[in-house]
């Protein structure tokens, strides 16, 4: 098995954005109250006192949206000065990255995720779920202030919805090839929105691939990163293309991470609920780091089994009750 070194933390559930393959379309979602999501000094002592004693190098900061959590910019200087931090990332919406990328940067974040599921402003205000026009230009202007201040690698994430924004992978991938950027294409999972899922179906990365190969070419390629897209790039792209393949190739046997929720649950797998562990609750009962790293470790040696449990009892297309967002994606 990989060794699980990558803990993905979610700041926040709330979000400012809902995205159609994320959250269903005007259902209430219900957030915890403010006193249930961990501290940033809570995150900060599980970071350091708990994660890092065990192995963890690798972290990134989710959401929700995490830039709509307050002093994330301390949060992010604190985690990256730690001398066990080998690499910091985050993943955002980008609405609020202009105004914080030089901020992030300086804190020490070098490298950031940002979701672009289309270069058309009306059909990037549907996915999205905003009324205006302008999310588009707000988000672009993000990136290319990302793209300025000198993140890198800096990568686009697309959810590839059928009908929806699937008529624009060539344009979506062209744009790795002048501005080095990186560029994944995402397969949609029955996460969050089961309505539009069962409505829309989704796309394998095989067909899209086979869509840029035929006008391209393609090679394969790397990127720094620790999530399990198959990367590709366009010969002589100065970017890559990565493919997120959940629907259509089982990654269980090379998963390397775990999920704290916001609300201080650590989660051995994404698409299954069993052996959570309340973190939270024991880190405020006051037990000491020593048996919460053990209680770490103990979720570490069963992981394995959790991981695929979903898929082999057949349901890898069962929906879940949670959204990406309240999970923390
Ligand atoms: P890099 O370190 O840059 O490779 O990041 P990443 O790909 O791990 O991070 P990102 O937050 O951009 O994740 C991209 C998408 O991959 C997520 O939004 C999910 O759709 C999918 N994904 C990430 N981790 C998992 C996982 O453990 N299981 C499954 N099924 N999908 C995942
Ligand atoms: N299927 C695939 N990816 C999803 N995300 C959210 N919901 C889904 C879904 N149903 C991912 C997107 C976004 C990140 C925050 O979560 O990639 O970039
Ligand atoms: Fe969109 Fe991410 Fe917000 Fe979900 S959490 S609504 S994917 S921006």
């Amino acid at each position: 098995m990989n060794p699980v070194d990558y803990l993905r933390i979610s700041l926040t559930d709330r979000c400012n954005f809902r995205c159609q393959y994320c959250m269903p379309v005007g259902e209430k979602i219900e957030y915890q109250p403010h006193p249930e999501l961990l501290s940033n000094d809570e995150v900060l002592t599980l970071v350091r006192d708990v994660f890092a004693p065990v192995g963890f190098k690798h972290f990134r900061l989710t959401g929700g949206e995490p830039l709509i959590r307050s002093n994330i910019v301390d949060l992010v200087a604190a985690i990256s000065s730690l001398p066990s931090t080998q690499d910091l990332s985050l993943t955002t919406n980008g609405w609020l990255l202009a105004d914080l990328a030089a901020d992030l940067y300086a804190a020490g974040l070098r490298r950031i995720n940002i979701s672009l599921d289309s270069l058309n402003s009306a059909t990037f205000a549907k996915i999205t779920g905003r009324s205006s026009q302008e999310t588009w230009n707000r988000v672009w202007r993000g990136i290319q202030v990302a793209h300025q201040v000198g993140f890198d690698p800096l990568k686009l994430n697309v959810v590839v919805i059928p009908g929806v924004n699937d008529g624009e992978v060539l344009e979506l991938a062209a744009l790795s090839i002048d501005r080095g950027w990186h560029i994944r294409f995402i397969e949609f999972m029955p996460i969050g929105n089961d309505a539009l899922f069962l409505e829309r179906g989704w796309i394998d990365s095989e067909m899209i691939r086979g869509q840029i190969a035929d006008r391209w070419g393609l090679e394969a390629a790397q990127v720094r990163g620790n999530g399990p897209a198959d990367v590709f790039q366009i010969p002589g792209a100065k970017g890559t293309l990565g493919f997120i393949s959940q629907m259509s190739e089982c990654f269980c046997d090379r998963c390397n991470r775990v999920r704290l929720s916001a609300d201080g649950w650590l989660r051995p797998c994404l698409l299954n609920e069993a052996g959570q562990l309340d973190l939270k609750t024991v880190l405020r009962q006051g037990v000491s780091a020593a048996v919460l790293q053990e209680q770490v470790r103990d979720l570490l040696m069963l992981k394995a089994d959790i991981n695929y449990k979903e898929r082999e009892s057949g349901s890898t297309t069962s929906t879940y009750g949670r959204t990406m967002s309240q999970i923390g994606g």
